[in-house]
C-alpha cells in the first residue's frame, strides 16, 4: 500500500470559479484521489484558497470590506461550492494561515542563508497622494503600443502586450486616480533562480520521463529560455510579512512576499493546518508527508497549463535552494483549457458557466460525469 499525496492548484480567493477552473485542477484530483482510496491506498488530498496578492486587495476594495474579512467570506463561499461538488479534500486550507506565514518565512531565511536570496534596489512607481508604492496592477494609463487608455501596469488588456508600469503614458493611480506619480528607488528581495538552473534541469531530467507531454514541454521551454532572478517581495498590506529578524529594514517598510512565492508553500502549510485541526485523540503527522518523506510517498499535482511553469520550475527551484529534504513532486498533471462555445472561459469577462450556477441547474454528479468525460485530455 503506497501513500499518495495529491494536490490541486489553489484557486484564487477572488470570485467563484468557473467550470474551466474546476475541470482543470480540482475535479480530476478528486477523481484520482477517490480512485486511489478505492484501491486501498493511503491518500492525502490537499487544497486551499490562494488569498494573497493584488486581486484579493482589489476585490475587497470593490466590496468595501477589509481584506481579511473579504477573504474569510470568500473562502467559505468557495468551500460551500466545493462541498456541493462533493470534492473529498482531506483539508481545504487558506494561504493566509499562520502556518503558511511560518513556513514561508522559514523558506526565505534558508534561501538567504544558502545564498539564493539577495536584496536589490529597483525603481518603482510611488504615489504621494496614496502614501504608498503602487504595484503593477495599481497603475493605469495609456498603452504605448496600441493607445488603449485603460492599460494596467503589468499588461495591456487590449493588445495583450506585457508592460512595465513605467512604460505607461499618462500613468495614474488605480486607487485614487492621482496622476501625481513619482518613480522612487526601493529595495526588494530577489530569488536567484539563475543559480539554481542546473539543479532544476538535473531534477527534471530525473523525474519528467513519466510526466505528460504538456508538462514536460512547458518546463523545457522555460529552462531553454533560462531562469531569471525574480523579485519575490511587494509593497502591499496583505501578504506574508518579510521576517524582521532577517531583513529589519524591509520589514519596517512593510514589505510582504509576492503571492507566487507563498502560494505553493501553502501545499505544505495546508497539510500542517490539517494536522493542527486533528480532533482530540487523533494524531496527524504532517511532516511525514513532506519532510524526509520515504520512498512510499508519491506526490501528484493537478493544474491547468498556465500554472505548469510555477510547479515544474519555480517551486522546485525554491525547494532545492532551501537545502532541506522537502518532498518534491513526482508527477505534474497539466491540463489544457476547457473551452466554452469554442472560446475561453473568462472570470473577468464573466464568460462561461460558473460553479455555483452549475449546481443550481443540475446535481453535482451530472456535472462531474460530463466534465470528466469531456475534458480536453
Ligand atoms: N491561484 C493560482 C491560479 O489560480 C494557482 C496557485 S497554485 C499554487 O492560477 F501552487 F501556487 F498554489
Ligand atoms: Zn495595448
Amino acid at each position: 500500500m503506497a501513500r499518495h499525496l495529491v494536490t490541486s492548484a489553489l484557486p484564487y480567493i477572488n470570485g467563484i470559479k468557473h467550470l474551466g477552473n474546476m475541470v482543470g485542477s480540482m475535479l480530476p484530483a478528486d477523481v484520482y484521489s477517490r480512485y486511489l482510496r478505492q484501491r486501498g491506498h493511503d491518500v492525502l488530498y490537499i487544497c486551499a484558497t490562494d488569498e494573497h496578492g493584488t486581486p484579493a486587495e482589489l476585490a475587497a476594495k470593490e466590496q468595501g470590506l477589509p481584506v481579511d474579512e473579504f477573504c474569510a467570506r470568500a473562502h467559505d463561499a468557495q468551500k460551500a461550492v466545493y462541498d456541493g461538488f462533493e470534492l473529498a479534500f482531506d483539508y481545504f486550507g487558506r494561504s493566509s494561515s499562520p502556518q503558511n506565514a511560518e513556513i514561508t518565512q522559514h523558506f526565505a531565511r534558508k534561501l538567504y542563508e544558502n545564498g539564493f536570496i539577495e536584496e536589490r534596489a529597483i525603481r518603482q512607481v510611488y504615489s504621494p497622494v496614496d502614501g504608498r508604492f503602487l504595484p503593477d496592477r495599481y497603475v493605469e494609463g495609456t498603452c504605448p503600443h496600441c493607445g488603449y487608455d485603460k492599460a494596467r501596469g503589468d499588461q495591456c488588456e487590449n493588445c495583450t502586450r506585457v508592460l512595465d508600469p513605467t512604460d505607461l503614458i499618462e500613468p495614474r493611480s488605480a486607487i485614487s486616480g492621482s496622476t501625481e506619480l513619482e518613480v522612487r528607488e526601493t529595495k526588494h528581495l530577489f530569488l536567484l533562480q539563475s543559480k539554481l538552473q542546473h539543479e532544476v534541469e538535473a531534477w527534471i531530467d530525473r523525474v519528467s520521463p513519466e510526466w505528460p507531454h504538456l508538462s514536460t514541454s512547458i518546463a523545457r521551454k522555460w529552462l531553454t529560455e533560462g531562469l531569471n532572478d525574480r523579485a519575490i517581495t511587494r509593497d502591499l498590506d496583505w501578504g506574508v510579512p518579510v521576517p524582521a529578524d532577517t531583513w529589519p529594514e524591509l520589514a519596517t517598510e512593510g514589505k510582504v512576499f509576492y503571492v507566487w512565492f507563498d502560494a505553493p508553500i501553502e501545499y505544505i502549510a495546508a497539510t500542517k493546518e490539517w494536522a493542527d485541526a486533528a480532533p482530540d485523540g487523533e494524531t496527524r503527522d504532517w511532516k511525514s508527508w513532506w519532510y524526509e518523506a520515504d520512498d512510499t510517498v508519491r506526490y501528484t499535482q493537478f493544474m491547468a497549463k498556465d500554472n505548469v511553469p510555477f510547479h515544474t520550475v519555480m517551486f522546485p527551484a525554491t525547494e532545492l535552494g532551501v537545502r532541506e529534504p522537502w518532498k518534491k513532486v513526482d508527477l505534474v498533471k497539466g491540463f489544457n483549457w476547457l473551452t466554452y462555445y469554442g472560446g475561453k472561459f473568462s472570470t473577468s469577462q464573466k464568460r462561461g458557466v460558473f460553479t455555483d450556477t452549475a449546481l443550481s441547474l443540475l446535481p453535482a454528479d451530472y456535472w462531474r460525469y460530463f466534465l470528466v468525460a469531456n475534458a480536453p485530455e
